[in-house]
């Protein structure tokens, strides 16, 4: 499979590259800009400039050919201005690039609560309510997707355990282990068109995602 990963060189962008290329698909890791490029390039991923504040026909250039899209692009600053150029405009600019580029297949790493911001943390509730209409645009595109709403991210080693529901009680997990459930969506397709939360448990990640279906 080739994949163009979104926010490659993010704390769990990196971990969906590293995971991609174990499984031995081909990676065309989407950076702001070349600078961050040696790390992924030592994981054998291709660099390719994906900024989602910038030319959308740059995207579709990062995506043509590629099987599906991961975004893990987020701001990095919670400024609303940032936070809607990014998680709003940019997440919708990506999802049409890749209906133009005719990827198949979007994955789209969202929050908790995207779909109800007011019952999120104030703290983040720009951020919510960015990724609620980008999220929204995406369940109305022609696209094949999956929303994937983890709760607070550690950077804590894997667990390979989480557990997966429609609506979960707030929770933490690690970004290694949400990059494991975004990877696995990939060859599930119990997870296509459909969003769901994503905290730490007990469960073996691929048997969490089979039996969420
Ligand atoms: N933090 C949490 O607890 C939490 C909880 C739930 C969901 N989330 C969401 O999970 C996602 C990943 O979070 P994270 O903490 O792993 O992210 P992160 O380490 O802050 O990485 C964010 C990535 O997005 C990239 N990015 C920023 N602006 C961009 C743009 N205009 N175009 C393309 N890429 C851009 C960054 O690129 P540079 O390396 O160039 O800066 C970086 O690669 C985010 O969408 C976040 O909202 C976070």
């Amino acid at each position: 499979m080739l994949v163009t990963v979104l926010g490659a060189s993010g704390r769990t962008g990196i971990h969906v590259v590293r995971l991609l290329r174990r499984h031995g698909h081909t990676v065309r890791a989407g950076l702001r800009g070349r600078s961050r490029g040696a790390a992924v390039v030592e994981l054998g991923a291709e660099p390719v400039v994906a900024d989602l504040a910038s030319d959308p026909s740059a995207l579709v250039d990062a995506f043509t050919g590629a099987d599906a899209v991961i975004n893990t692009a987020g701001a990095g600053d919670p400024d609303p201005s940032m936070v809607n150029m990014v998680d709003r405009d940019g997440a919708i600019a990506a999802i049409n690039a890749a209906e133009r580029a005719g990827v198949p297949r979007f994955v789209q790493l969202s929050a908790q609560f995207a779909d109800s911001p007011d019952q999120g943390d104030r703290l983040v509730r720009s951020i919510l309510l960015a990724k609620q209409i980008s999220d929204s645009a995406l369940r109305r595109s022609s696209l094949v997707w999956t929303l994937v709403r983890p709760g607070t991210l550690t950077d804590q080693p894997p667990t390979g355990r989480v557990k997966i529901g429609g609506h979960l009680e707030p929770g933490r997990v690690t970004r290694a282990d949400v990059a494991a459930v975004l990877t696995g969506t990939l060859t599930e397709p119990f997870t296509e068109n459909r969003g769901f939360d994503v905290v730490s448990g007990d469960t073996p990640i691929s048997a969490a995602l089979t039996a969420f279906a």
